[in-house]
């Protein structure tokens, strides 16, 4: 069977090696960061270190080359932001020795970069947060007079703000704090956005996981989302597979006016005041929590290699509702520090260890990449991330 190459093992490479590897693909890993615990799982075969691919992004693509060249013929799986920012930047050289699981550039770039998502989201008529984005300081004064408070200082590629500032986004109070966090991110050289802030838990959010070919879903998935970490602005850190038919059609106007293709995870919120999903993001490549779908009876890292390596297109599949996915690291860590803050009743804390789930990590078959983690945890004091 062709091999798959998978770029970074982190939680969301984690999954897509489990998803593959279990169908008996044999698995290839490129990792640049040494926290990953993907690496250490019982399915990989291989793995190589490389350097960053957005930092040093010629001598990664020299790895990935001479790779490509080694194996003749593997799938290429980008499954981190970096990664894919590069691979699809450079898809058509890659190309020569891969077959690349990634939208061309013009494509990512409009949902790498939010920017253009939201214009995008706006031009069709799929409701997202009212997003503006100053060119300078000036531009923040103006708008920062007419804008309700708190609202969202959100940068347009969530990656690079995250790697600089370890948040992924800053609330502002006011007009003075949306200045200086304007030029705090401006003196690192990030773009921002001034977001209209979403009132709503964090159970309000929800995912619309879709297969696409040809401007059509083939396969549809959707998950809400219980809790998040950190909460509020944070990635999920419990979620649970539910029907839900009010994202449907959003999502699919939405990856249609893009021409996205392959898999992708499209975010959403429950406006508190209105009760209208608005759009937060859209994911082209597998989420954080792909092995929940795979729990539920839908393998789409499976469907996707299916589809690109044999030529098999993925048929409808259904799912079972109510199953929960749970980031046991980082559930256990945030609930506890934030117990007050949260104030979640024992019972709805312990509800999806209860009810039917899958770990992100802990996995009794492949219990490697969860010592790592423990141990990476241990390093660092005990700080989850
Ligand atoms: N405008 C907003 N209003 C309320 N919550 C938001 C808003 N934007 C983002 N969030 C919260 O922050 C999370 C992360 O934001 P997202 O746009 O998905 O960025 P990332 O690419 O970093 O995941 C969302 O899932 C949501 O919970
Ligand atoms: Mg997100």
């Amino acid at each position: 069977m062709k091999p798959a190459v998978i770029l970074s093992s982190y939680t969301m490479g984690l999954g897509v090696i489990r998803a593959l590897g279990t169908m008996g693909v044999p698995i290839i890993v490129v990792y640049y960061d040494n926290q990953d615990m993907g690496y250490v799982s019982r399915f990989v075969r291989e793995r190589i270190r490389a350097p960053h691919p957005e930092q040093a992004e010629d001598a990664f693509l020299d790895v990935l080359i001479e790779l490509g060249e080694r194996l003749e013929g593997a799938l290429l799986i980008p499954t981190s932001d970096a990664t894919l920012s590069t691979v699809s930047r450079h898809k058509e050289r890659l190309s020569q020795v891969f077959t690349v699981a990634c939208t061309d550039w013009p494509i990512t770039e409009q949902f790498l970069v939010k920017k253009f998502t939201y214009a995008l989201a706006d031009s069709i008529g799929v409701p997202a947060p009212r997003t503006v984005v100053p060119q300078s300081v000036e531009d923040v004064e103006r708008y920062g007079r007419s804008v309700d408070y708190p609202c969202l200082v959100k940068p347009t590629q969530s990656h690079r703000f995250y790697a600089h500032f370890k948040t992924k986004m800053v609330k502002v109070e006011n007009l003075e704090h949306l200045r200086s966090t304007y030029l705090q991110a401006s003196d690192a050289g990030l773009e921002v956005m001034v977001q209209e802030l979403i009132p709503g838990s964090d159970a309000d959010g929800v995912n619309y996981n879709s297969y696409f070919w040809e401007g059509r879903p083939l396969v549809e998935f959707t998950a809400a989302k219980v809790r998040n970490a950190p909460p509020c602005f944070g990635s999920p850190r419990v979620a649970v597979s539910q029907h839900i038919p009010e994202v449907i059609d959003l999502g699919r106007e939405l990856l249609a006016a893009m021409g996205f293709y392959g898999f992708s995870c499209t975010e959403f919120k429950k406006d508190a005041r209105d009760g209208v999903y608005r759009l937060m993001e859209v994911n082209g490549r597998h989420n954080l929590s792909s092995l929940l779908a795979v729990r539920c009876g839908i393998n789409f890292p499976w469907l996707h290699y299916r589809h690109l390596v044999f030529g098999e297109l993925p048929p409808a599949t259904d799912y079972a509702p109510g199953i929960y996915w749970i980031d046991l690291i980082r559930d256990v860590g945030y609930t506890l520090r934030h117990y007050r803050r949260e104030r979640y009743s024992p019972r709805q804390v312990l509800r999806p260890y209860l009810e039917p789930h899958v770990f992100a990590v802990l996995d009794l078959k492949d219990l490697r990449p969860f010592i790592k983690r423990c141990v990476n945890l241990t390093k660092r004091g005990g700080n989850t991330r």
